[in-house]
């Protein structure tokens, strides 16, 4: 068999370093296959202490205008074969960037801005979909900082999620960019989703993430576009995070002893509590919660401080793309919960409201048992301002995508996982991270159902690499009418177990091999070491088998 060289990459038969310019040239000699991630030094925890919190700087609040996130141009696109190919690059570097303003603030950025460019692509495998598929080449330029008095290197890895990439291009923990490297990650856009790409690199995700390192991606399909949803300037991504920041400027780490992290900015795409102007005509909303540890419980309201009755959005879609139809959530009780790394989308329907009118995106935590914390001013997120009328030719149908409900009678065994905390360490099944340790070996193609639970004391969001998921129930209990759809993190509450199945394939129905893994979301629990993972029949090519290249 003789394959071109998309075919090739498809395969996952070759690095995919050659496809762009001018960095190729160093590369062969490197190019060799590894079936091990090398070895190098593990960051061993330090005892934990309680740092006192420090206060972010005092900024008003509901003045910034809110900021729409750059979208990334491809640096090449090859057209033709059967599947075209677009190539972008990003630089990952430090920048100082205004997020309170007067102030300068260090962000690791992808691009240096924060949060990341946006990647759009056009996905999915009918013919009439005309999907494409992504190489983005990412290069470390950042450097080194200052951990305890000595100079680390920044090293990274990248993990497009949502995305099910091959095991090489799915960021591995263990499979690190270094600085001064870089690495080409290839990606087959087979569904459309919101999903967002973000750092995974081992022991050191959450400071890196929360520094700035994630950013939105967003794949599309025909099926999607003839629903006529708002599109353009009215499908707004809307990036949840939040930061402390010190009276210098500088970004406060404190994960409260390896525990969790909060903040006491609440930011949306990078910008503090701001301010978006709206017309009287409907908004689709792209929200992903990208905060280290933080639960949202989102409602909108008239009140800056208080809730209205009747405030209607629209529930449309879920971590791995549209619902089955949308599901109304009305003030003051109905909220829609987000942990750390879900995404949801809704429409609002601002023509409902008279100009001049002023609404909150407020987040009161009625569930925020799952939050050890409790600043008032982290419970209204954003402000929008009804300003203008403008004509509205989208549409919010009653029905959305076909979900087809995966039949629990099919599956071929059950798993379960407990999350757990030991006295300094969180754990899966009593157990921490060990690369050269694998969990669950599910059969391609096989149906199973992972029994995920939690005894109790911390909320969970476990996040399942490499499938899209459906929950099947909570304590037995359905889950909620907007957790319906696919799904590849699920908030597991306090004695909670959750029940979630999958088909280990892919969307276009070919079976994919090798290792993945499954942890928690709350970045600083990942970190200490709430993950493992799983491997898919036993022949997929090793995780570190396109390992980064020098520069
Ligand atoms: Cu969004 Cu393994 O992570
Ligand atoms: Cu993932
Ligand atoms: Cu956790």
């Amino acid at each position: 068999m003789k394959l071109n060289r998309r075919e090739a990459i498809k395969l996952g038969l070759t690095g995919v370093g050659g496809l762009l310019l001018p960095l190729e040239s160093s590369n062969s000699a490197l190019a060799q296959t590894l079936s091990n991630c090398p070895d190098f030094p593990r960051v061993e925890n330090p005892p934990p202490t309680f740092k006192q919190e420090e206060l972010s700087h005092q900024i008003p609040r509901f003045q910034y205008p809110l900021k729409r996130l750059r979208l990334l141009e491809p640096v090449h696109s090859y057209e033709g074969g059967e599947r075209p190919l677009d190539c972008y690059e990003i630089t990952m570097k430090k920048a100082q960037v205004d997020i309170i303003p007067g102030l300068k603030t260090e962000i690791w950025g992808y691009e240096g801005i924060f949060p990341g460019p946006v990647i759009r692509q056009r996905g999915g495998f009918r013919d009439e979909d005309q999907g494409r598929d992504t190489l983005v080449r990412f290069i470390n330029r950042l450097g080194t900082f200052e951990e305890n008095g000595t100079e680390v290197p920044i090293n990274t890895s990248v993990h497009l999620h949502g995305m099910a990439s091959l095991p090489q291009y799915d960021g591995y923990a263990e499979d690190l960019i270094r600085p001064c490297y870089f690495k080409d990650y290839f990606y087959p856009n087979d569904r459309a989703a919101t999903i967002w790409y973000h750092d995974h690199a081992i022991d050191r995700t959450s400071r890196n993430v929360y520094m700035g390192l994630a950013g939105m991606y967003i794949v599309e399909d025909e099926e999607e576009r003839r629903f006529n949803l708002p599109q353009g300037e009215y499908d707004v991504p809307l990036i949840l995070q939040d930061m402390r920041i010190a009276d210098d400027g500088s970004l406060i780490f404190n994960d409260r002893g390896q525990r969790s992290l909060y903040g006491d900015i609440s930011l949306v795409n990078g910008v503090p509590w701001p301010c978006m102007k709206v017309a009287r005509r409907k908004y689709r909303f792209r929200v992903l919660n990208a905060s280290t540890s933080r639960t949202y419980d989102l409602v909108l309201s008239k009140k800056e401080n208080g809730l209205t009755f009747g405030e209607r959005i629209y529930v449309i879609g879920s971590d791995c793309g549209l619902l089955g139809a949308p599901v109304e959530l009305t003030s003051p009780l109905q909220t829609l919960v987000i942990a750390p790394a879900e995404r949801y989308e809704f429409v609002i329907d601002f023509s409902q409201y008279d100009l001049d009118t002023d609404l909150y995106l407020r987040n009161p935590g009625f569930i925020n048992s799952s939050n050890i914390d409790s600043d008032a001013r982290m419970q209204t997120i954003m402000r929008f301002y009804v300003d203008r009328d403008e004509p509205d030719n989208s549409s919010l149908p009653q029905k959305l995508r076909d979900i087809k409900r995966l039949d629990p009678n099919k599956a071929v065994t059950t798993r379960k996982f407990r999350f757990e905390r030991s006295s300094t360490q969180w754990l899966i099944n009593n157990k921490r991270w060990n690369k050269n340790r694998v969990d669950a070996n599910p059969k391609p193609g096989a149906i199973e159902i992972w029994e995920l639970s939690n005894n109790g004391g911390w909320m969970h969001p476990v996040h399942i690499h490499f499938v899209d998921w459906q929950i099947l129930d909570r304590n037995g209990r359905k889950p909620l009418a907007y957790e319906r759809g696919w799904k590849d993190v699920f908030r597991i509450d306090h004695f909670e177990t959750v029940r979630v199945i999958a088909e280990f394939g892919r969307r276009n129905g070919d079976y994919i091999e090798g290792k993945f893994m499954m942890h928690c979301h709350n970045l600083v629990h990942e970190d200490h070491s709430m993950m493992t993972q799983f491997e898919v029949g036993k022949n997929g090519p090793s995780p570190c088998s396109a390992p980064a290249l020098p520069i």
